[in-house]
């Protein structure tokens, strides 16, 4: 060998191993899960990142010269996050023709304005229906046929039991991977990715497709009566409950292993949904493998699978989708309904983090992110059609979150946080912290405020304590008061030793004001007052 050749093939080496150490760097930073104690956190650009976000509204991300406005107010609010829908019939518009210019603007205006984006994949299913897959699939029925009802009648859904419908859906969604591979991984800023929208069955319950009839009718398949037995012990009390009335069957069908009725269709559904998931999951995940999760429209009010979008990522089905869909990373809740701390801990629950993709916009949710991210060390917030958000209320509440999420994500999954949500039928809380025992009132409790008697209604007051030492607390909140005393068998008397105002910049906690006298209620409690927003440090000692 001539020794230019010698030099040039080493040259070649090198750069060879510079690009190959390139792309496993770009890997290592890329956004991904990991779990710290108990919690799950979100590591973007190496750090845990705290999803302080909103979804817009379904149909803003298609007008791209508003982006910029609309990006510009969601960083006025605060927001480090956009839940931006990605949609199918704008990106294929035509068979296998891809037309990125819409993801392109989004990922452009969101960089403009620092924010991080979470796509939402309206591919097949969006609200059950398929509302998003383009006209040539929607004409297409022949070859992209839809779920049926009862008698047959054909729905507008795109049937899971059909190959055709797959492999569409998994080419598009593969292809917007492979596209934010190519021109986001540098800058990464698209960190995770909702793969459809509200999965379900509305109005029947399951489809009744030739194929998905011949399913019904064939044995429970062994990956998931498999996954019944090895997790027996974990698994969510409705589906062992279900499982066990009907004698713990490994082999039959289904309504052999779970009897007769709309919860077995529902399972049967999520189970085939799931495995249609999984193809669509892992296809993008090969090519460019973000955190992909799933949301769903709660079966809340007492509805029957059916009146709710039967068979979508439930609490109560968690174990069908993780049996069907291991790669899917975890499921979320969208939160309309009344009872939003029920809903947080049904699905902070089996190992599953707590991430609200959707919140119905409500001046309350300045107090709830506090108790979303205190009581189940949520990895984000984000109330839907958030571009319409006319009240700085949680704006408040993100800033000071921001200011503390260093120190939130450090103590994430050492227990050492806890959540206050009150309201006037709900109005204290006490809670068990180390050795001291912390009881949330609302402050409208104390009767000072004329608006807490004169019949307005109360707004939600929420907190965080976040415990920093054996005698130091931060709390970050609104309309909320604290007391403290010492935990149960305790026999030593607690007292506020001191408490500030504080905020912090750069890392630091800057005292902003002493609260002393009538702002701790002479020693009494930590107080923050409803409209206020802030960050209060209190320093404990114990007396006798
Ligand atoms: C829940 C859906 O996921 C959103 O896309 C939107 O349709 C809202 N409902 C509307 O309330």
């Amino acid at each position: 060998m001539k020794p230019s050749t010698i030099f040039t093939s080493f040259f070649a080496a090198l750069l060879l191993a510079a690009c190959n150490q390139q792309q496993r760097s770009a890997q290592d930073t890329l956004p991904h899960l990991v779990r710290q104690g108990d919690a799950t956190q979100l590591i973007v650009d190496g750090k845990p990142f705290l999803m302080l976000g909103g979804e817009l509204g379904n149909s803003t991300a298609s007008s791209l010269h508003e982006l910029d406005t609309v990006f510009g107010r969601l960083h006025r609010t605060g927001l480090n996050t956009a839940l931006v829908p990605a949609y199918w019939e704008l990106i294929e518009p035509e068979e296998e023709r891809f037309d990125f210019t819409s993801i392109d603007a989004a990922v452009a205006a969101a960089r403009a304005h620092s924010i991080k984006i979470v796509l939402l994949w309206f591919g097949a299913w969006k609200n059950s229906m398929s509302c998003y897959a383009p006209l040539w699939v929607k004409e297409n029925y022949e070859k992209y046929p839809r779920s049926r009802a009862q008698y047959g009648f054909p729905l507008e859904i795109m049937t899971p039991f059909d190959s055709s419908n797959l492999a569409a859906d998994r080419r598009a969604f593969a292809a917007l991977m492979a596209h934010l591979a190519k021109t986001d991984a540098a800058e990464r800023t698209v960190i995770m990715v909702q793969v459809e929208n509200e999965i379900g069955m509305i109005p029947s319950a399951r489809d009744y497709h030739p194929e998905a009839v011949k399913q019904f009718g064939a044995p429970v398949p062994a990956q998931l009566s498999g996954y019944l037995t090895a997790r027996e012990a974990t698994l969510h009390p409705a589906l062992r409950g279900r499982w066990e009335a009907n004698g713990k069957k490994t082999d039959g069908a289904w309504t052999e292993l779970f009897g007769e009725g709309l919860e077995t269709d529902e399972i049967f559904m999520a189970y085939h949904y799931g495995l249609f998931v999984e193809e669509v999951v892992r296809a993008g995940k090969q090519v460019y493998p973000l955190p992909m999760y799933l949301n769903a429209a709660l079966n809340s009010r007492g509805r029957k699978p059916g009146e709710y979008p039967s068979a979508g990522p439930l609490a109560h089905l968690i174990d069908v989708w993780r049996a069907a869909a291991p790669s899917v990373d975890f499921i979320a809740p969208d939160i309309y309904d009344p009872g939003f701390a029920e809903w947080c801990a049904q699905y902070h629950a089996a190992g599953n983090p707590l991430f609200i993709p959707e919140v119905g916009m409500s001046d309350d949710n300045a107090a709830r992110v506090f108790y979303a991210f205190g009581e189940h060390e949520a990895m984000g917030f984000s109330p839907f059609s958030i571009e319409d958000i006319r009240t700085p209320s949680l704006a408040r509440s993100y800033e000071v979150l921001r200011q503390i999420a260093p120190l939130l994500t450090e103590a994430q999954g050492k227990g050492k946080t806890r959540g206050f949500l009150l309201s006037k039928d709900n109005s204290q809380r006490t809670v068990e912290m180390g050795a001291y025992r912390l009881t949330g009132r609302h402050v409208y409790t104390y009767g000072w405020s004329p608006r807490a008697k004169d019949g307005s209604p109360w707004p939600e007051a929420g907190a965080l304590a976040l415990q920093l030492s054996d005698s130091e607390f931060l709390v970050a909140g609104t309309g909320v008061a604290i007391t403290f005393s010492g935990a149960s068998g305790s026999d030593t008397a607690i007292g506020i030793g001191y408490i500030d105002k504080v905020a912090f910049t750069d890392g630091k906690m800057v005292a902003l004001r002493r609260m002393n006298g009538d702002q701790s209620h002479q020693g009494r409690h930590l107080r923050m007052e409803v409209g206020d927003c802030d960050i209060q440090y209190v320093k404990l000692y114990s007396y006798r």
